[in-house]
């Protein structure tokens, strides 16, 4: 996958890494992460095992990302967050290496539509923008600059609008053979188990 430097791996996300992903979480947006309304709409969302990836460094894991499956109203979506890059290790372009990846193989498992809770100018970079007023509903307050989107398809925002919920699967187009044949190791986590590292 994808190596900014030499000792960079990005992976699919193992059950032991729950612990260091929520250490690093608790590091990155304290307590009062359980409060936020993204929280509250990945609570109930289960957690797309291949769209969950960490990054090491020389080993050591400094960054995660998880995407959850939504409906916006009868349009399946995506939930990205959380996002998240150990403090020490910011600015060095893991976090949108992470993202990128993750959203690289979303689209490549048939995946349409991204939201997020986060900064423009930060995910802007990937390409996402700000969802017009009004038109998707979060579980909770939002401050509706930061509700952002991403087509992964064109034209996959047309038509979608009303609540974003939890979805337990996302439906998705029929994803086609892998160039290369690529093996994706299987993470071995039950959707209990997914549903509760959401928990960061
Ligand atoms: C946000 C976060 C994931 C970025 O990770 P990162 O590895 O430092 O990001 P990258 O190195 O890929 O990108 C860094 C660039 O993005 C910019 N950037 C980072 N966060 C930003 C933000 N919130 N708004 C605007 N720009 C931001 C940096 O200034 C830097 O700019 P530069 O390239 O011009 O120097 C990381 O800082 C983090 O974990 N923060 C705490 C948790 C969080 O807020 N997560 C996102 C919400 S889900």
């Amino acid at each position: 996958m994808t190596t900014p430097s030499k000792s960079f791996i990005i992976r699919p996300e193992h059950p032991s890494d729950t612990g260091p992903i929520e250490a690093l979480a608790a590091e990155a947006f304290g307590p009062g992460r359980f409060a936020k309304t993204a929280y509250r709409l990945r609570e109930g969302a289960e957690a797309i095992e291949p769209l969950c990836l960490v990054a090491e460094l020389d080993g050591e894991l400094i960054g995660s990302i998880r995407l959850s499956a939504i409906m916006i109203g009868d349009s399946p979506a995506l939930l990205l967050g959380p996002l998240v890059v150990r403090p020490a290790e910011k600015g060095r372009g893991y976090g949108i290496a992470l993202m990128q990846t993750a959203l690289d193989r979303a689209r490549e498992l048939g995946h349409r539509l991204v939201i997020l809770v986060g900064d423009l100018p930060y995910y802007s970079r990937v390409g996402f923008g700000h969802v017009p007023f009004g038109r998707v509903k979060l579980p909770g307050p939002v401050d509706p600059r930061r509700l952002l989107y991403l087509e992964l398809a064109e034209g996959a925002f047309d038509g979608v609008s009303g609540e974003a919920r939890a979805a337990s699967l996302a439906p998705l187009a029929e994803p086609g053979p892998r160039e290369g044949g690529e093996q994706q190791e299987k993470p071995e986590n039950s959707a209990h188990d997914r549903k509760r590292m959401n928990a960061v």
